[in-house]
């Protein structure tokens, strides 16, 4: 799948008169596009009072902010609400247990189908302090990095809440990780505690998560405590003292604790993401900011409403799980659905019945899993109540048109808005969305950003900001929003260079953008060697050092190509030492066991050499051009080192 199809000459498709309906429709927080551009252009010119006043609306302050915000792009010293002291876990649980603890805060629905349960504000906040109890009994306190490790259960969310009652700083590494990853995440952090399960339940499979983390721990000297939550009860290795039961811990301590209070700007979470370069870097989120974008926007951005049941399909170990699962909707005091399964587990049928079996309100998934259920054709899906639906939102990848308008009628059945909504994991929560009673949708159009969220065109050459409506270039920012991510750990030196350097005083997001004559934004794709499969993000560099680690491997070249399900695909060229042999197979594996199973290439060549420069640079965009069919359109080759070359992997290609 090439982002040519991204012709900006789409059609509009205005609101679904349905949502503008009183008596069908909860009233719009945003009904028009004036209204949106109003407050828009006041988020622009007025920060300070357009964030001041959402911020003392929207958040519980245990001391009040003086200075909305300090610092900027230039310096990197961003920070909001600088006074300001609050508790993260008290916003999201104890605010809204007060006033009705009755209400449902999660409905986990299990693996298996059946085995839902629904957990109320008042059960949350009493498993929340007992657990946090638990922590802190075992040592944890304000500003630790406890690592969790854990699928996709209620006491997953118990946990984060209960690092963020304590002020502790969770990291959370998403269960499909490798031991090596994860063993790497906690090493950089110097991460003391680990909280994860006996086993992982996915899609009728289980995983024994406890080993891998056994595993990761052999070179961790840092850790002293694992806390193991019983998923399945299955037997598993107990290390003493390291390792205890989350069941028998809690019998010893009583359901409420006191939350500790931080600062605004104290850190509330670490996630690892991949960058450009091998390592993984620790993306730092802040409490109030953090708490605050995740808040407005799931208000807005989904025009969340009282009574709403929210579906986000991420797993809880990316960006869109911490914000869409469990931040956004628990500190709206909404009801968020913890989905432990898979659409395909145990038929094509399962988000639809789960749609229909909870009325949920609003959908959030990525363009993958959209893909593949349309694969699966309509009939899963026509048979399912779906009226309770109002929203249904896309993430993680471009959104291609042929599919955005199958889920605006299949799923969406023309009554729904259809929200594509762009950000990363360093913004921390959605920047470019249609407001969904407000904003007409182009499909494949992320279309305009969310308030006081500046946008820049840039040329990529010169630097330059392209100031005419249409324009095509490098996606920037101009002005610090509240959940801008505000540091790398340990490292904000590879923060600026990353984010701030490229272009003095904006902020870089590693996408290219078109901006139509509506000033619609179109996401093109990343320019760096991140390459995005199914909507995880990955490094071309971190696969080629997770095969360079293979005792065979000589080299290694890894590039992204379009894929018709995934978005992309992983897919790899490698030459072998003197001597080596080896086969596709144990180097699939190979990156299985370093990076994860998501991480797999989905095809290697064993080649005799690579494409290089004289000056010995691997040339990428030559192979990218062979595998994509394009080899009339070589380019340059005149730096290329051995032009006989080209021939002989493009018949290796052909011939796989
Ligand atoms: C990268 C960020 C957003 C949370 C999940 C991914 C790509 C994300 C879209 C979209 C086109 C998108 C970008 C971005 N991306 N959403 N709606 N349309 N591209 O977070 O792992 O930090 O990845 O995902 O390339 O830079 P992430």
């Amino acid at each position: 799948m090439s982002t040519e199809y991204l012709s900006t000459e789409a059609k509009l498709y205005p609101v679904p008169k349905r949502l503008l309906d009183p008596s069908l429709s909860p009233t719009p927080h945003i009904n028009s596009i004036e209204q949106y551009k109003k407050l828009y252009d006041e988020s622009i010119k007025n920060p300070i009072g357009f964030w001041g006043k959402i911020a003392r609306e929207t958040l519980t302050w245990v001391t009040p902010f003086q200075t909305v915000f300090s610092g900027g792009f230039e310096h990197g010293n961003i920070a909001w609400f600088l006074e300001g002291r609050l508790n993260a876990a008290y916003n999201c649980v104890d605010r809204h247990a007060i006033k009705n603890s009755d209400k449902v805060a999660i409905i986990y629905e299990a693996d298996e189908p059946g085995q839902d349960r629904k957990i109320t504000y008042g059960e949350l906040l009493r498993d929340v302090c007992r657990f946090a109890n638990v922590l802190k009994a075992h040592g944890v306190k304000k500003g630790d990095i406890v690592t969790i490790y854990m699928p996709m259960t209620p006491e997953a969310v118990v946990a984060f809440l209960a690092c963020a009652r304590l002020g502790a700083v969770h990291s959370v590494v998403f269960a499909g990780f490798s031991a090596e990853s994860l063993r790497g995440r906690i090493q950089d952090a110097s991460s003391k505690f680990v909280i994860t399960a006996d086993e992982s339940r996915r899609g009728g499979k289980t995983i024994n998560i406890k080993n891998i983390v056994d595993d990761a721990l052999k070179e961790c000297s840092t850790v002293e405590r694992v806390f193991i939550f019983r998923r399945t009860s299955s037997e598993v290795s107990i290390i003493t003292p390291r390792d205890v039961w989350w069941h028998e811990e809690i019998e010893k301590y009583r359901p409420y604790c006191s939350p500790e209070i931080v600062n605004a700007e104290d850190p509330l979470f670490l996630l690892y993401t991949s960058g450009s370069t091998g390592k993984p870097k620790g993306i730092l989120h802040t409490t109030a900011g953090y708490l605050l974008s995740a808040a407005t926007t799931f208000k807005y951005v989904f025009d969340y409403h009282e009574g709403d049941t929210f579906a986000c399909m991420a797993d809880i170990g990316w960006v869109t799980g911490h914000t869409y699962i469990i931040y956004g909707p628990l500190a709206c005091g909404g009801t968020t659905i913890l989905f432990e399964s898979t659409p395909l587990y145990p038929t094509p049928s399962r988000y639809w019945e789960v749609v229909a079996k909870h009325k949920i309100t609003h959908f959030y998934t990525a363009p993958t899993a959209i893909r593949l259920l349309r694969r699966f054709g309509r009939e899963h899906i026509d048979c399912h109540d779906l009226s309770s639906l109002r929203i249904i939102g896309s993430v993680g990848e471009p959104i291609d048109p042929d599919s955005w308008k199958w889920y605006n009628e299949v799923v969406g059945r023309n009554v729904c808005s259809v929200i594509d909504t762009y950000w990363q994991t360093e913004t921390g929560s959605t920047i470019i969305s249609p407001l969904p009673c407000a904003i007409s949708s182009k499909p494949g159009s992320a279309t305009l950003p969310f308030f006081g969220i500046d946008l820049a065109v840039l040329d990529s050459t010169t630097g330059g900001e392209i100031k005419t409506t249409e324009a095509e270039g490098v996606l920037a920012i101009r002005q610090p929003w509240p959940s801008i991510a505000r540091t790398i750990y340990n490292d904000h030196n590879r923060y600026f260079n990353t984010y701030l350097k490229p272009y003095k005083g904006y902020y870089f997001t590693g996408d290219s953008v078109t901006r139509d004559r509506d000033g619609y934004y179109w996401i093109r794709g990343r320019v760096d060697d991140v390459i995005n499969v199914s909507g995880h993000r990955l490094s071309t560099a971190e696969i080629e050092s997770a095969l360079i680690f293979h005792p065979s491997v000589a080299e290694a070249a890894v590039i992204g190509v379009p894929d018709d399900l995934t978005g992309q695909s992983i897919q790899a060229f490698v030459t072998l030492k003197p001597n080596c042999s080896t086969d596709v197979n144990d180097l699939i594996l190979q990156v299985r066991k370093v990076i994860g199973p998501f991480a797999a290439p989905k095809k290697i060549y064993i080649v005799s050499d690579l494409p290089k420069t004289r000056s010995g640079k691997i040339m990428r965009r030559i192979l990218r051009k062979i595998i994509c069919d394009e080899i009339d359109q070589l380019g340059d080759l005149s730096t290329l080192s051995d032009p006989n070359l080209i021939n002989i992997l493009v018949d290796k290609v052909n011939n796989s």
